[in-house]
């Protein structure tokens, strides 16, 4: 087999990607390919977004590179070294608001600190910076459930960001949240990112979402999840989602979607027939 020609991997990628493949229940009868031949490379401060049909496997890299699953095949790596477990540089926000419920607002936000054994006070300066970053230094000592769903998810990116992470996952971390909400989420992700300097890959379904945020587009394959496309997206930030580029972009999305949303459903159909 011919090796493709990759450029040597760098202390200077954020992320590194290289022919990833993850077969989940490996060797059982239940085995199932859920990602093939991911190649990726991240640059420091860039922002990605992965857009794709639902069980395409989108969650299953973002996993691989949080290092909390192994890949069956190729190499994630990180910074120079080989991704081979979690590690406070790579942050994960997950779609389902995982603040607990029996912390303040202020230890949720230090929650990855206190696993590392830092001081009560060095806790809470940290709880105070990251929470005036999203806003939210008034409710520092509120539980979550006083908290609307935008302010939670705040929270969580506060503690992720708590441990200055240099790379970032998102997985779709607005999912839950009303339009009009997940806008004002965007642009203070935006500002949150300029600030911290992290590469943020960022997981999607929603085409506007793309729109707003990518440095670069990942278009995946329905199951197994490949990479379809790359789009880079050239258009200046603050970004006006009516623009005739914004529009363009949108359309040629849309279209790199489509097919892939119809083979999905295609393919669960003919499971559902010989079920
Ligand atoms: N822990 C697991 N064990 C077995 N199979 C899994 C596991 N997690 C995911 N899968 C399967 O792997 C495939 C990819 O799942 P994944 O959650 O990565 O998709 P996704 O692109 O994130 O989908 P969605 O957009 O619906 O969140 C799916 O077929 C799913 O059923
Ligand atoms: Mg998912």
């Amino acid at each position: 087999m011919v090796s493709k020609p990759f450029k040597p991997i760098s202390s200077q990628d954020a992320v590194v990607c290289r022919n990833v493949s993850k077969v989940w229940a490996e060797g059982t009868k239940r085995a199932h390919v859920a990602l093939r031949d991911v190649d990726l490379d991240v640059t420091p401060g860039e922002f990605i977004v992965l857009l794709g049909p639902s069980g395409c496997g989108k969650s299953t890299l973002l996993y691989l590179i949080a290092g909390l699953e192994r890949e069956s095949g190729g190499e994630v790596w990180s910074f120079g070294d080989r991704v081979a477990g979690p590690s406070p540089e790579r942050s994960l926000i997950f779609q389902e608001t995982s603040l607990f419920p029996w912390l303040t607002v202020g230890q949720n936000a230090s929650f990855g600190l206190s696993i590392r054994g830092e001081s009560v006070g060095a806790r809470r300066t940290a709880a105070r910076e990251v929470l005036a970053r999203v806003g939210l230094t008034e409710a520092i000592d509120k539980r979550p459930d006083e908290l609307s769903g935008g302010m939670r998810q705040r929270v969580a990116v506060a503690r992720a960001l708590a441990m200055r992470p240099k790379v970032l996952l998102m997985d779709e971390p607005f999912a839950a949240l009303d339009v009009q909400t997940r806008a004002k989420m965007q642009d203070f992700l935006l500002d949150v990112w300029r600030d911290s300097g992290a590469s943020v890959l960022f997981v999607t379904h929603h085409i506007d979402e793309a729109v707003a945020l990518a440095d670069r587009v990942v278009v995946f394959t329905s199951r197994p999840g490949r990479i379809k496309t790359i789009v880079p997206v050239d258009i200046p930030r603050p970004r006006d989602p009516f623009s005739p580029e914004a529009e363009l972009l949108r359309r040629q999305l849309t279209e790199l979607m489509r097919d892939e949303v119809d083979r999905a459903f295609a393919e669960q159909e003919a499971l559902a027939a010989t079920a």
